[in-house]
């Protein structure tokens, strides 16, 4: 069963068209990558996801309700949340004041608490900094704190931009060991934007390449790790 199929999706920026009759589908329970160079419209699909951006056309069904009718604000409480591009914390606040803003849409404290419980869980760390500024962590650390706090609204599908982007490599590998961990205790839906191919081929189990805003490549992450133009695109090898 597919968690989000988008099928012909149109996104303009006034006049200038950036996504073109994209189709894509995540499996439930699955880690999907979308692979892409700078400016190919990745961060666009997911702010149309989200509802920050509207699609001039387009189809998306997400848990099976049609999800362009349904106005942002109501996207997190159906189960969708974001790792934005560039982390996004509020600078001046602290870890658990960053965390509590992803529980806005569970009403509940006593959840909420429960929610807290299980972040700190996946990232200890962030269990002993949470009285700290966001603006004075470290690249990792933020990260952290953004997946913990997408987490926080308990989402079905978790959009994730760019985690790797910044990021020293034992960095990105101890988050990618948690994100398999996350989507596999929690059977959360992972969509992974990233220029990270490799990282990328490792965590999802199959992907997409977007070039300028179109899909020219899709399938199980084993076959398009074999392709050699994809290798050349972004590698360079
Ligand atoms: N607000 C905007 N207004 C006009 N054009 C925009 C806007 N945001 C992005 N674009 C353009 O849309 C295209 C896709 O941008 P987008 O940010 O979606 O790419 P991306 O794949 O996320 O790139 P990156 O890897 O750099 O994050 C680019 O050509 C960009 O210049
Ligand atoms: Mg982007």
């Amino acid at each position: 069963m597919n968690l989000l199929e988008v099928r012909k999706l149109v996104v303009k920026y006034g006049d200038s068209q950036v996504l073109w009759d994209l189709d894509l589908d995540v499996a439930a329970e699955t880690i999907t990558a979308l692979i892409g160079a700078n400016g190919a419209g990745k961060t666009t699909l997911l702010k149309t996801l989200t509802g920050l951006l509207s699609p001039t056309s387009g189809q998306a069904t997400f848990d099976g309700n049609p999800l362009f009718r349904m106005p942002a604000e109501q996207r997190p409480s159906a189960g969708l949340a974001m790792v934005p591009e560039g982390r996004r914390l509020f600078a001046g606040l602290t870890v658990l004041e960053n965390l509590h803003i992803g529980a806005y849409a569970r009403r509940d404290a006593a959840a909420a608490k429960q929610e807290l419980e299980r972040v700190f869980a996946y990232f200890p760390e962030l269990a002993e900094i949470r009285q700290r500024l966001a603006g004075n962590l470290s690249g990792g650390q933020q990260q952290m704190c953004a997946i913990g706090r997408a987490l926080m609204s308990r989402p079905k599908l978790l959009l994730v931009d760019e985690m790797s982007l910044g990021l020293a490599p034992v960095v990105v590998d101890r988050l990618a060991e948690t994100l398999l961990k996350i989507s596999a205790e929690e059977g959360i839906t992972v969509l992974l934007v990233e220029q990270d191919i490799e990282l990328s081929f490792d965590l999802a189990s199959s992907g997409y390449v977007l070039e300028t805003g179109r899909i020219v490549a899709s399938g199980p992450s084993s076959a398009l790790r074999e392709r050699a133009d994809i290798r050349e695109a972004f590698l360079g090898i």
